[in-house]
């Protein structure tokens, strides 16, 4: 995919469904004992993944456009082969903590990305609420026997991930008893807000604690997906960093573990509003308005410890919006990014540098200095959607034309994405 800069963005925009809410959304219906319908359901690969696997474990789901609905009371039934997640972590992991509770063995397979990924993370929490569950050195392929009579666990993350928060929830709703997951650092808290909005409770407690009591079951029902906020965050960013840009975005998820990005930007002096404010089973959304231009008022540009997880998905493209500003930008804390689709503080440094920033990579982090005009160069997505989607951006902002390598890969989340930069980019 080959872009050249823009003068700014304008124009008004809804998004498909966020990936995250979709993932918990499907497979809180394909365990519901009443009918459910979800709209605005993701258009993301990874998401149509979650659905597949749970067609291959007898789930009988209809899907129209962005409609998907899941008929109630069904039960899951051993598969007739592996269970094929594609790129996604959330679909292997969060399918592991449901498959924990099964009366059967699955395997749960994944391309090289996803087969590259750490799952000790999931397999020990699983293992000691009674699951067994191979794998080879720690990552998929994942084989996992289901037990009947998972026993609760009180479990501290040893990482902040959501995705392992996710796996142990949904594997207590088959434990009998009190399931207590504690963590560190607040990661995005969608599993929590739906299974209350489901009709599981789950307490949530000031020490980051939060409990379930099992065996429970959900209800069913209608949700309509909020926007995806990680989708929407590209545009913003081109946006605030385009003078003259105006930009209006419409039904956006606006969950505070999921838009961190939004304030963080706003409190460094971005012209960056929500209005309309609504919820959806717990969840919030609403309207993202921006203006381009940027009158820095912050000076400590760091992001570190336990901002880190709710700007996770958001930090490559940060550090691309560092290389715009006066002082640059700082991240710290964020190990866990050598862990997602790419090893992203390495893939992030060295596209930077390809475009002729000056940054720094270390273990935990990255530093970039700004402002320096980008030029246009050969960008290594390494079939790493949110790469391919950050440096887009800078594509934007830089001088000649920039050559994205591998950029089908932005339909891991976001398939539309290069239609609608491109329809709200004037040049
Ligand atoms: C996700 C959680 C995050 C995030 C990923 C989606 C989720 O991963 O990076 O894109 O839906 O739970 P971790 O929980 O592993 O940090």
């Amino acid at each position: 995919m080959k872009l050249i800069p823009a003068n700014f963005l304008a124009g008004s925009l809804r998004l498909p469904g966020d990936k995250s809410i979709s993932h918990r959304a499907a497979l809180i219906a394909a365990l519901a004992d009443g009918r459910s319908k979800i709209s605005n359901f993701s258009s993301a690969a990874d998401c149509a993944s979650t659905l597949s696997c749970l067609r291959e474990l007898g789930i009988s789901i209809q899907r129209e456009d962005d409609k998907v609905v899941f008929a109630g009371s069904q039960r899951l039934a051993a598969p007739h082969r592996s269970l094929d997640c594609g790129n996604s972590g959330t679909t292997l992991r969060l399918l592991a903590g449901v498959l924990a509770g099964s009366n059967f063995t699955a395997e749960l397979i994944g391309d090289a990305s996803l087969s590259s990924r750490p799952m000790r993370r999931i397999i020990e929490p699983l293992e000691l609420m009674g699951a067994k569950i191979e794998a080879t050195d720690g990552k998929a392929p994942l084989k996992v026997r289901g037990s009947n009579e998972l026993k609760p666990i009180t479990y501290k993350l040893p990482v902040a991930s959501a995705q392992v928060k996710s796996a142990i929830l949904f594997a207590g709703l088959n434990a009998a008893g009190r399931t207590t997951v504690i963590e560190t650092s607040p990661s995005r808290d969608h599993t929590e807000r739906l299974f209350n909005g489901f009709g599981v409770p789950v307490t949530t407690n000031e020490d980051l604690s939060m409990t379930l009591n099992g065996p429970a079951r959900f209800g069913g029902g209608s949700i309509t997906i909020p926007g995806d906020v990680s989708s929407a965050a590209y545009f913003v960013a081109a946006a605030m960093l385009l003078p003259g840009s105006k930009l209006t975005i419409e039904g956006v998820g606006l969950n505070p573990t999921r838009a961190a990005f939004l304030s963080v930007l706003s409190s460094w002096g971005a012209d960056i509003s929500t209005t309309g404010i609504q919820t959806e089973r717990n969840e919030p959304y609403g309207t993202i308005n921006v203006r381009g231009g940027l009158t820095l008022t912050a000076s400590d540009r760091t992001l570190s410890q336990s901002m880190i997880p709710s700007l996770i998905d958001e930090l490559p493209l940060l550090a691309v919006v560092g290389s715009q500003i006066d002082g640059g930008i700082l991240i710290r804390d964020a190990a866990e990014l050598r862990f997602k689709e790419s090893d992203r503080l390495a893939t992030t440094s060295a596209n930077l540098r390809a475009m002729g920033a000056n940054v720094e990579e270390f273990d935990d982090g990255l530093r970039v200095h700004g402002p320096t005009k980008l030029r246009g160069a050969l960008i290594n997505s390494h079939g790493d959607h949110r790469i391919a989607m950050a440096f887009s951006v800078a594509a934007l902002l830089a001088e000649g034309e920039t050559e994205i390598e591998g950029a089908e890969c932005v339909a891991i989340s976001f398939p539309e994405f290069f239609t609608l930069l491109e329809s709200l980019a004037k040049r």
